[in-house]
């Protein structure tokens, strides 16, 4: 299949409105599009229709008991696709529509299981990106949207990125430039009681607790926890996230690191090995071999989440055989950071 790439920053006004409706025809018809989005970019396909779902999964290599995110533009329509929304839901929605929030719904029958996984709950965002936005209210659809990524890749936060892994799969990729926050949405589970973040992101959990007073962490998210339970996510089970050398996280103070890091590099080049190191603009001039890459600063770990799969993805093109990346501490935007970062690596941590 060809794949269409339109660059929307380079068109016109009316060649951008044709582009438009050329992607929501493509979206009606059961064809996939991708879409940038403020996290990371999307693979989309009508929400309501099975069989386009079934072309994401194809398209992905992706196991179909890992459901789907419903993307839609405006609250109308969350009523359409969702059983029941809890007061709490509300208050999110008011603080964090559109934005990178997910919640967690009963769905209602219009949602096919193939586009959740074969479960009874929907995944439910408002995406706050114009292109994004646009595409779901031109399509009239709820958009089911992953991450536009292979299976087990870093997800894509460029539209080239997009395209290395999807193009010939796909009949369109809507190039948006890159992606503001760069990791994937917060994902809270609203069908409990108390609300249950079920993968961490750019709204962290001292926001919602904030806002809601109780919330919970799923406990496969607890760095000593995550052998003994199953996450509620099924997309969390998988290694994810994975770049294609093995990766290990060092953790604990920054001098002891840094220091660690450095004897782990040497050893490895002795052994004839490529070495990639991640680490941060406050520790870069500590590592003088390997090759040395930044995420960003310590105390804006919003650059580090702008730049972490770009940088996962960066380091496969150098051919490096083992990388190792500092830690951070996992609170706030932290936690979601380390959970990437402890998924990349497998979960391989060594503690100084
Ligand atoms: O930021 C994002 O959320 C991006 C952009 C494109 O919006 N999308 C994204 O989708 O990250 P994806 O498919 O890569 O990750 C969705 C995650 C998976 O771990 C999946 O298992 C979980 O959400 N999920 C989806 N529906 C669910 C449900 N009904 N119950 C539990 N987990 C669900
Ligand atoms: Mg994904």
């Amino acid at each position: 299949m060809d794949t269409k790439i339109i660059n929307l920053q380079l068109l016109d006004q009316s060649e951008v409105d044709t582009a438009y409706a050329e992607a929501a025809g493509i979206i009606r018809e059961g064809g996939l599009v991708a879409f940038p989005t403020e996290t990371v970019y999307g693979l989309g396909a009508n929400a309501l229709d099975e069989q386009a779902a079934a072309k994401i999964y194809a398209a992905k290599g992706r196991p179909s008991d890992n459901p789907l995110i419903a993307h839609i533009s405006r609250e109308q329509q969350l009523e359409e696709i969702a059983a029941y929304i809890p007061e709490t839901a509300r208050i999110l929605m008011k603080h964090y529509w559109p934005g990178p929030l997910t919640m967690i719904f009963r769905k209602k029958d219009i949602v096919p299981r193939g586009t959740t996984g074969g479960l009874d709950t929907v995944a439910v965002r408002m995406p706050d990106h114009p292109v994004a936005r646009r595409l779901i209210d031109a399509a009239g659809v709820p958009i089911a949207a992953p991450s536009a990524n292979l299976s087990g890749r870093p997800s894509p936060t460029t539209a080239e990125r997009t395209a290395e892994d999807m193009e010939g799969k796909i009949e369109m990729i809507l190039d948006g430039g890159p992606c503001r926050i760069g990791i994937e949405s917060t994902i809270v589970d609203m069908t409990e009681d108390i609300p249950v973040i079920l993968r961490p992101g750019f709204i962290t959990y001292e926001m919602l607790r904030e806002l809601l007073g109780e919330v919970r962490k799923d406990r496969a998210l607890d760095a000593k926890e995550w052998r003994y339970f199953r996450p509620k996510a099924p997309g969390q089970k998988y290694r994810h996230y994975a770049p294609k050398a093995p990766m290990t996280l060092v953790e604990g103070g920054i001098e002891a690191v840094t220091a660690k890091i450095c004897d782990l590099t040497d050893a490895s080049i002795r052994e004839g090995k490529k070495v990639g190191v991640i680490c941060t603009d406050e520790t870069e001039a500590c590592y003088h071999q390997g090759i040395v890459k930044s995420m960003g600063s310590r105390v804006r770990l919003e650059s580090v989440a702008h730049n972490l799969y770009e940088i996962l993805r960066e380091f496969d093109e150098t051919g490096v055989e083992v990388i190792y990346s500092e830690a951070f501490p996992s609170d706030e935007l932290g936690f979601a950071v380390m959970n990437r970062l402890v998924k990349a690596a497998g979960h391989k941590e060594i503690q100084v």
